[in-house]
């Protein structure tokens, strides 16, 4: 059967650690003399209903180093879903290419994707989740800590996608995972089903609190995000009123462990949930884990082409 990439929950403990391996190695790789082409003659196709910049382009250059090819395709270009059911895209685009990734409104649509297309579907992002996002944050911990197990993780802010993400590989992988959100903006109740059970099986401590201050002492990781994800742009105002108290600032950080470092998927909104001081601050590491997009992603690529 062929095998998706849409979701952490979807991979064993044991199948995300081998990836994290892999992605280790290959970043190895690449700064010593490159990647062989393991991937010539394949091509992705990237799906794209929302704009990005680190999915794109650590995507396509993925593809390229590996000797790959990928191919864009914008927002109005395909029409998904409108110009043309998605079950006929996936079918027709299974025939010209070998892997596809789509970044979607609904998460519904990237499970339609996987269930019509003969070839491997990866979920760029949705409303839902950021599986590869989450991929990269493992990878950035872990190269930091040399380990995941026991280590306290801490998202500050909106309990969207990117949360959900780090919060299901924090779990299957042993790290005690925090987060603390105002009173609407609690991740889905599926989400946190799901965590628990991965959660009793390695170990791993969940909490879930609304008291940022409370939430990062002795963590180890601060994690944010914006306030306001892609397609929610009408709630930017409400949201401005309620988050203030969530930003990732020096005062905050200085609350956690000492050795702390600070994250984020990006795009930052700077002076919102992340101060410049902070962003550009000792702590930060935001800049190394856009970079591990690229390695994280050759990892699951080579993991569901079996290249
Ligand atoms: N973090 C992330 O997915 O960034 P883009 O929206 O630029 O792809
Ligand atoms: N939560 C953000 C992440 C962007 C990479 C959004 O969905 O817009």
């Amino acid at each position: 059967m062929k095998k998706d990439f849409l979701a952490i929950s979807d991979y064993s403990p044991a199948d995300l650690q081998e990836m994290l391996d892999l992605a280790v190695r290959l970043k190895k790789e690449h700064f010593n003399g490159g990647n062989p082409p393991l991937f010539k003659g394949k091509v992705l196709a990237m799906i794209f209903q929302k704009p990005s910049l680190r999915t794109r382009i650590s995507f396509d250059m993925a593809m390229r180093h590996m000797g790959g090819d990928a191919l864009y395709i914008s927002p109005d270009e395909i029409g998904l879903g409108k110009r043309e059911s998605i079950a006929d895209v996936a079918r027709v685009l299974s025939g010209y290419v070998n892997v596809i990734m789509a970044r979607v409104f609904s998460h519904e649509h990237v499970l339609e994707l996987a269930k019509w297309a003969s070839i491997p579907v990866i979920n760029g992002l949705s409303d839902y989740n950021h599986p590869c996002q989450g991929m990269a944050d493992a990878l950035t911990i872990y190269e930091k800590f040399g380990n995941l197990k026991g280590l306290n993780v801490t998202f500050v802010g909106d309990g969207n996608n990117v949360a959900v993400s780090l919060m299901h590989i924090c779990s299957k992988l042993g790290a005690n995972f925090t987060i603390a959100s105002p009173e609407g903006y609690d991740m889905p109740e599926k989400a946190i089903t799901d965590a628990k059970t991965f959660a009793s099986a390695s170990g791993s401590q969940l909490h879930f609190l609304r008291d940022p201050h409370e939430a990062v002492k002795h963590s180890h990781v601060i994690y944010t995000d914006t306030w306001t994800s892609m397609g929610q742009e009408a709630e930017t105002e409400k949201r401005k009123v309620v988050f203030p108290p969530y930003q990732v600032n020096a005062q905050l950080v200085s609350e956690a462990d000492k050795d702390v470092i600070v994250m984020h998927c990006l795009p930052a909104h700077r002076g919102q949930e992340l101060t410049d001081e902070v962003a550009d601050g000792p702590h930060s590491v935001i800049f190394p884990e856009a970079h591990n997009r690229l390695h994280a992603q050759k990892a699951v690529l080579y993991k569901l082409l079996e290249a």
